[in-house]
């Protein structure tokens, strides 16, 4: 069975405190560590919806929760249409909604779904295929200089941003870039190996961070997400949102303080322990936000 460990377990269910009988959304099941954790607090008769966008992922999060039978409901969607989806859910109220953002550590392996710097594979980076219009090759083979860069500044906080741009132009010229490697190789290029050596994480983080944010539009859903979700939440309901990049982390913070009908429950993001970080390294840039619906 493919498990990815769930970031902030107690945390996040500190946050959402689920009891008995209520029912929850799981926005981002994933492979369903965190809708199991829902699901182990809100029996006997307690629903969640799961939603994901990814196929792969929404298939596996069904065989790891068999045992919770009917008390689960599977929806493979982007959670951009939340307010859509819950109109065919038929629970009396909803009691809170988790957003767990980015990418599981499955798609993440997976080396054909072009994730990974690590191994080679395709550049492809959609989390669904149907729903997602361009893939990282397409962005890398077609942009200009200038949105390239903007790009790996804005979604990657990349300092060598332009440089990289550039070498990516150059490559194209004489074929289309396809895999990651070649992807890899580029950047390799266009930065110093002082800056690489010197670097806690691996060389091609930021680059492939903006490259996964933009072909998924990551912001844009999250913004419309959490809009929904405020709509569709009952009364007393909470709203628990981790976030795994600064980008993402200002727009739930800026969305929290924005809106009169929340009350902040955590006045600075939750972070994870070092104990936590030892044993899952995705947890190191892991925050936790949540509020209550007035
Ligand atoms: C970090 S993983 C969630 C892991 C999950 N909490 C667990 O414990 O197994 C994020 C998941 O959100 C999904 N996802 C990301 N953005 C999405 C969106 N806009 N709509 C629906 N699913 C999304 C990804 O496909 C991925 O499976």
């Amino acid at each position: 069975m493919i498990k990815h460990i769930p970031v902030l377990p107690q945390e996040t269910i500190k946050y959402l405190a689920p009891s008995k009988n209520q029912n929850f959304i799981d926005a981002t099941c994933g492979l369903g560590g965190h809708t199991r954790l829902i699901l182990e607090k809100n029996g006997p008769k307690g629903k969640v919806l799961a939603i994901d966008q990814d196929a792969e992922a929404l298939e596996m999060a069904k065989k790891n929760l068999k045992n919770f039978g009917k008390r689960i409901d599977f929806e493979k969607s982007n959670f951009s249409k939340l307010g859509l989806i819950i109109r065919h859910w038929s629970v009396e109220r909803v009691d809170g909604i988790l957003f767990d953002l980015g990418v599981s550590s499955y798609q993440l392996e997976k080396p054909e779904r072009g994730f990974s710097f690590i191994h080679t594979g395709p550049l492809d980076m959609r989390m669904s295929e149907e729903n997602t219009r361009i893939s990282a090759k397409d962005i890398v083979n077609s942009w200009d200089e200038k949105k390239l860069k903007e790009i790996f500044r804005k979604y990657g906080e990349e300092p060598y941003a332009g440089k990289i741009a550039h070498e990516i132009i150059k490559a194209r010229l004489q074929k289309p870039i396809s895999t990651t490697s070649e992807l890899v190789e580029i950047i390799k290029r266009a930065t110093p190996p002082k800056y690489r050596i010197n670097m806690e994480k691996h060389f091609a983080t930021r680059i492939f961070q903006a490259l996964r944010i933009a072909t998924n539009d990551e912001l844009k859903a999250l913004e419309s997400g959490l809009k929904q979700a405020l709509q569709v939440l009952s009364p007393g309901g909470r709203m628990a949102v981790i976030s795994f990049h600064s980008l993402e982390d200002r727009t739930v913070k800026n969305f929290f303080l924005e809106n009169p009908s929340l009350e902040i429950l955590t006045s600075k993001p939750i972070i994870a322990s070092n104990q936590e970080v030892n044993l899952n390294p995705r947890a190191r840039s892991a925050k936790l936000r949540a509020a209550t619906k007035l």
